[in-house]
């Protein structure tokens, strides 16, 4: 069984990386960070992404997940809100693979976030609907039901009022905007009810580095749900694109294995 892979998670402000102990959800030695590229295209992220590699030795066989502030479907970031537009239709695994020479899984930064706090974090244990939101530069979701992970959610992209709700409430626009903490949680109280309403979720996992001031606008919040701040804090990410990264290459195995032996029957 493997026992350890590697993760990464592309931000907007840095590239990040560390080797993972599968087991335990826990950072192996010390996370790099590189600072992300600017224009952050998708050549000079992934040149960075395979020095944060070089930084570690990561072996070629090993699984290795890659995060992306996008939606990623088959390997293609869908679009892109928050990092240079020409990540739109990209495919995530043979752009690493040219520049890199990795094999990596790709995958939605909130989904990877999301799924390590249910394996490892504030939602362990959890059972029903878990939906966590990650308060960053955008509004990042992951929706996981029993353990399983419905990715791609983009619910911080949700319009509400004429807007697309992460331009009002995620915690870049708090700054940018000058909101106090009460006048945010004006908006993160319009923003959950709705999520509340549509999902009638069991437990809300609030993330992002705001998450660590979570007792200045989570109190103020007046849901049914239960809301409580994430515990990975930005390890997170890393944990959860290792961590899923790990069974993709288990079901790939598992795939190959299936097939080399249906040959076999046949010959
Ligand atoms: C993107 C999501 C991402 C979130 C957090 C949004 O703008 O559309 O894919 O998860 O930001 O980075």
């Amino acid at each position: 069984m493997v026992k350890q892979a590697f993760g990464i998670d592309v931000g907007g402000s840095g590239v990040k990386g560390c080797l993972v102990d599968l087991k335990m959800g826990k950072f192996i030695g010390e996370r790099v960070r590189i600072p992300t590229p600017r224009p952050a295209t998708p050549k000079a992220v992934a040149e960075v992404c395979g020095q944060v590699m070089e930084a570690f030795n990561v072996p070629k066989g090993m699984p290795v997940g890659l995060t992306v502030p996008a939606p990623v479907k088959h390997n293609i970031a869908l679009f892109i809100a928050n990092l240079d537009p020409s990540w739109g239709g990209t495919d995530v695994c043979e752009l690493m693979k040219t520049h890199t020479g990795h094999s990596v899984t790709a995958l939605n930064d909130a989904d990877a976030a999301g799924y390590a706090e249910v394996m490892f974090g504030a939602a362990k244990g959890v059972k029903g609907t878990v939906i966590v939101t990650t308060l960053g530069t955008g509004i990042g979701t992951a929706l996981v039901h029993n353990g399983m992970l419905v990715p791609n959610t983009e619910l911080g992209h949700i319009e509400l009022d004429g807007y697309d709700y992460e331009t009002q409430a995620s915690s870049g626009q708090r700054t940018k905007q000058g909101l106090s903490y009460p006048q945010w949680a004006e908006r993160l109280q319009r923003y959950y009810s709705h999520l509340e309403m549509l999902f009638s979720p069991d437990l809300f996992v609030v993330g992002g580095g705001v998450s660590r001031d979570h007792d200045k606008f989570l109190p103020l919040l007046d849901l049914k749900t239960p809301i409580i701040p994430a515990a990975l804090r930005n390890e997170a990410g890393i944990i959860g694109a290792a961590t899923l990264a790990a069974q993709a290459a288990k079901t790939q195995a598992k795939t190959e294995a299936k097939a080399a032996k249906h040959k076999t029957s046949k010959e």
